[in-house]
């Protein structure tokens, strides 16, 4: 019998996951590998029935990845299911037992985990207690470390790019203000690069701390000048201390302790009602949501989940597990291995020198 590799999607899906799958199976079946795909990330590998007896699983053969890397999402879907919250009625995490156990028993002589930083963590545990791991990292946030980029960003920042120059024009034609929420809760890479690009008149990022009346004065300046309306970029973990107890998330948290954010009462639209009272400005807001994550992935990303796909499963050859398949700038093969501590230690953020040079075009 060949040899069996597992593969599965965590976390919050990115454009360009079906590349990675598609290239995993395309290279694995190459090496003579027969590869198992777990469905909903963590959630398959830990298995549903009584006591997590069953594993959701589904072989993949080159049939079933044929041209799915044009699509968004994933073909095994994804989940923010934590091994962690597993316990026995003492209290003890046997989440990593289980999955460790399920590996064995299908015998899958190594895993691909493609996921941010929840997912990757998940998988440094796993490959702590034992078994054979790798990482794919990916997020739209493009906040893991260790990796110049990860697939999906490339795909938000146009689609946020598209979305600022469509609100632009309706703007404009109503003499208004738009502030945009952007996906980002500790980074503010996606609000930054897609700001800079779709011509934001402000960005806010949650490295930086903000201060609405400086929004305000600048919007006053604006229409001062003739120019009566403006398009305000704001990260949705952006924050302004003096603003910060009127936003109102849901209280409830995912099993990675991530708060669901709130649509109606976020950032933007707090952000937009002080506005208005500042300026006497008519202020709208607006969410991009799940937009920005929805959809067919761009070129970029779909080379990138390519490159990352035949990467990992090249890694397994080599036996090199407990790292992650890395972009990294530099001469040659730019893919290299990082050990997955480096992509789980602390996200990766925007640096204030590229703050800066956003704030150039602020006004
Ligand atoms: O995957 C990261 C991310 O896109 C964040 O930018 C965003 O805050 C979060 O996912 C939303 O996740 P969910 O779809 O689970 O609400």
């Amino acid at each position: 019998m060949s040899q069996r590799i597992g593969i599965l999607t965590g976390g919050g899906d990115a454009p360009g996951l079906n590349a990675v799958i598609r290239a995993v199976t395309v290279k694995a079946i190459e090496y003579g590998y027969e590869v198992v795909g777990f469905e909903r990330g963590w959630a398959g590998l830990l298995g549903e029935g009584p006591d997590y007896s069953t594993p959701v699983t589904r072989v993949l053969e080159m049939s079933d990845v044929e041209d799915i890397h044009r699509h968004g999402g994933t073909v095994l879907f994804s989940s923010r299911t934590n091994p962690s919250k597993i316990t026995d009625d003492s209290g003890k995490v046997i989440g990593y037992e289980i999955a460790k156990k399920h590996l064995d028993d299908l015998e899958i002589h190594a895993l691909i985990a493609a996921g941010g930083d929840d997912t990757l963590g998940v998988a440094l545990k796993l490959h702590e207690a034992g078994a054979k791991v790798v990482g794919a990292p990916k997020t739209i946030d493009n906040d893991v470390s260790g990796t110049d980029y990860t697939f999906g960003f490339d795909t938000a920042i146009n689609r946020t790019m598209e979305s600022l120059d469509r609100l632009q024009s309706t703007t404009v034609s109503h003499q208004r203000v738009t502030v945009v929420e952007i996906m980002g809760r500790h980074a503010g890479w996606i609000a930054l690069h897609g700001g800079i690009a779709g011509g934001a008149n402000w960005i806010t990022i949650p490295e930086v701390e903000f201060d609405v009346k400086e929004i305000a004065e600048m919007i006053k300046a604006r229409y001062a000048a003739g120019k009566k309306w403006a398009l305000i970029a704001v990260a949705e973990g952006s924050i302004d201390p003096d603003l910060q107890r009127r936003i109102q998330h849901s209280a409830e948290t995912d099993d990675f302790g991530h708060v669901q954010f709130s649509i109606s009462q976020g950032v933007a639209k707090v952000v937009a009602d002080e506005l208005e009272e500042l300026t006497g400005f008519e202020s709208r807001h607006t969410v991009l949501g799940h937009l920005q994550r929805g959809g067919e992935p761009s070129a970029f990303d779909r080379v990138l989940g390519t490159r990352l796909g035949v990467k990992v499963v090249e890694m397994i050859r080599e036996s090199n597990f407990g790292k992650m398949a890395a972009v990294q700038g530099g001469e040659g093969d730019h893919i290299v291995p990082v050990d997955l501590e480096v992509g789980v230690g602390t996200s990766k953020t925007v640096p204030l020198k590229d703050y800066e040079v956003a704030k150039l075009f602020f006004g």
